[in-house]
């Protein structure tokens, strides 16, 4: 039940409705932002109105923006009702609807890299943003709100939104506020740099703005959010990550990591979560994160004492997690603070504090280039999310991956990415169960050699070098059999004097 510890002006108790009614106030057709990262501080109850409400014949179809994917009350639930028709910035594959829905052309969705997309909704480049949904653990006096564990991409959605709906979700911790540092970036070409320096670093304020004016609706919620338990890391996992870090010891060693380490940012998924179990073990101290996602492996490193610092756009603890943090939320609050998504993915802070990325792609090719999204080049996985972010703008780039997918049945390790998220000026070192390929400083002729000796499976390796060796015959700086692609132009050209591939360009 919603007391003035929740809604703390009397003015916000008049403004409670049921998620039906607050529902009611989405129309067909619009723009709607929803708070939250990943299934973490996302608004429920009045998506799974909406849901609802298209099931018994309600003719509704939005645009969902959001700071990633969230739940499944608004990903799986608006999508399996056709309620979805735009979706942007990012989504994730483990809601099957709308994997299907956006693979089939019936969602149009757009992949942006995460940190541009506040800007985007800031100028408007996608439209208006009619309505916005927020999941917060209290309401100010003044009409501002306490967020819960995921910022995302909330104080700009609030900021453009015509009407905001707010989810005041009793299941969340209290203990939460406090812990967020909401700055809006001033729009160029007036702005100054970000100002911060460390990791812990503060430089805006503890709540959303808003105001009690913009406030259409209040429905009080206590539904959890969905977040699962991640699979503990297999042999594979460990290996991967024995490797990083033997990899990061060395380069330390040889004074290219200062003793006191960088910061880390570790990207989503199994290796992912692999690796940062491994650090647990390493002889790593005082680590700082300076990521987007913080992941349960995190907060096991931060009980641990190996992380004393962590900067994030959202945590999502499993239950068990989270309980934790109930009994002693001043251990992690004083470890952690979250930022808006623009910030903790913003080039400048990432090159200033000299972050270390970690990153998995779905495969990446002999010479370096990698596809983080598109399942054999068509068929969306996940989005690119952040991983642009950090990729382009670490100190060192690492990608991390199984050197097979498919159990085995194909190589990660690929003659030409079948979609290219992360060109081969990316990344500066691959680490598979196999070994690492640092690639810093080599011709696309070298690293291939290098790639497809440290890090593809043995298996793999003969074709692999089988194909750089019959490419090299074609010449180039970076030399491929096109054949297969140029088949199109082939096929299909204006003046017919392009044949079997031999034509060349009109101009040379
Ligand atoms: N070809 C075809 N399918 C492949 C493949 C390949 N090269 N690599 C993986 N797959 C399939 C797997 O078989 C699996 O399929 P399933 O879901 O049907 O079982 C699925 O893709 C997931 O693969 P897996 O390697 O187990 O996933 P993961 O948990 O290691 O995550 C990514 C890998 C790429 C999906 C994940 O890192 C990601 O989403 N990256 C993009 C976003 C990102 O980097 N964010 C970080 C921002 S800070």
């Amino acid at each position: 039940m919603l007391t003035a510890e929740h809604l703390r002006h009397p003015a916000l108790f008049a403004k409670i409705v049921t998620a039906d009614q607050a529902a009611a106030l989405i129309g067909d057709g619009m723009t709607v932002g929803v708070s939250g990262f990943t299934p973490s501080g996302y608004p429920k109850k009045v998506a799974q109105a909406l849901a609802r409400a298209v099931a018994a014949g309600r003719k509704c179809r939005i645009n969902l923006w959001s700071g990633a994917s969230v739940g499944p009350e608004i990903e799986e639930e608006l999508a399996a009702v056709g309620a979805i028709a735009r979706r942007a910035p990012y989504y994730a594959a483990s809601n099957k609807s709308m994997r299907v829905a956006i693979n089939s052309g019936d969602i149009r969705y757009t992949d942006l890299h995460l940190s541009h997309f506040a800007q985007q909704i800031d100028y408007g480049f996608l439209g208006p943003v009619d309505v916005a949904i927020v999941e917060a653990v209290a309401v100010t006096a003044t009409g501002d709100l306490v967020l819960g564990p995921g910022v995302g991409n909330t104080p700009m959605l609030v900021q453009h939104a015509a009407q905001v709906i707010v989810e005041v979700n009793t299941a969340q911790p209290l203990e939460l506020e406090g812990m967020h540092d909401i700055f809006v970036l001033p729009r160029p070409p007036r702005r100054r740099e970000i100002p911060i320096y460390d990791t812990l670093d503060r430089i805006g304020g503890p709540y959303v703005a808003c105001g009690l004016g913009r406030i259409a609706a209040i429905v009080e919620s206590d539904v959890p959010d969905k977040v699962r338990n991640l699979e503990p890391p297999d042999d594979l996992g460990r290996k991967i990550a024995a490797n990083l870090i033997d990899f990061l010891a060395h380069e330390q060693k040889r004074g290219r990591i200062p003793t006191a380490m960088l910061p880390l940012q570790s990207g989503v998924g199994s290796i992912a979560n692999a690796v940062l179990a491994g650090l647990a073990a390493s002889p790593f101290e005082n680590l700082h994160m300076y990521s987007e996602i913080l992941q349960d492996a995190v907060f096991a490193l931060i009980e641990a004492g190996k992380i004393t610092a962590a900067s994030g756009c959202a945590f999502t603890p499993s239950p068990g997690v989270l309980e934790r943090f109930r009994r002693d939320p001043g251990l992690y609050r004083r470890a952690l603070v979250l930022r808006p998504l623009d910030i903790s993915n913003h080039p400048e802070v990432i090159r200033r504090l000299g972050v270390i990325a970690l990153n998995t792609p779905l495969e990446f090719d002999i010479y370096g280039h990698a596809n983080s999204t598109h399942v054999m080049g068509t068929h969306m996985m996940n989005g690119i999310g952040g991983s642009g972010d950090y990729m382009r703008n670490g100190y060192l780039t690492i990608f991390t991956a199984e050197s097979v997918a498919r159990n085995g049945a194909i190589s990660r390790v690929v003659p030409m990415v079948s979609h290219c998220d992360h060109t081969e000026h990316d990344a500066m070192v691959f680490v598979t169960e196999h070994g690492v390929a640092d690639v810093r400083g080599l011709s696309p002729r070298e690293r291939a050699r290098v790639i497809i000796a440290n890090c593809a499976h043995p298996d793999y390796r003969g074709p692999l070098l089988e194909y750089v060796r019959a490419a090299e015959q074609g010449g180039g700086h970076t030399p491929h059999d096109l054949n297969q692609a140029f088949a199109f132009h082939d096929r299909y050209n204006r003046t017919g004097t392009m044949k079997n591939g031999k034509g060349g360009p009109a101009n040379g």
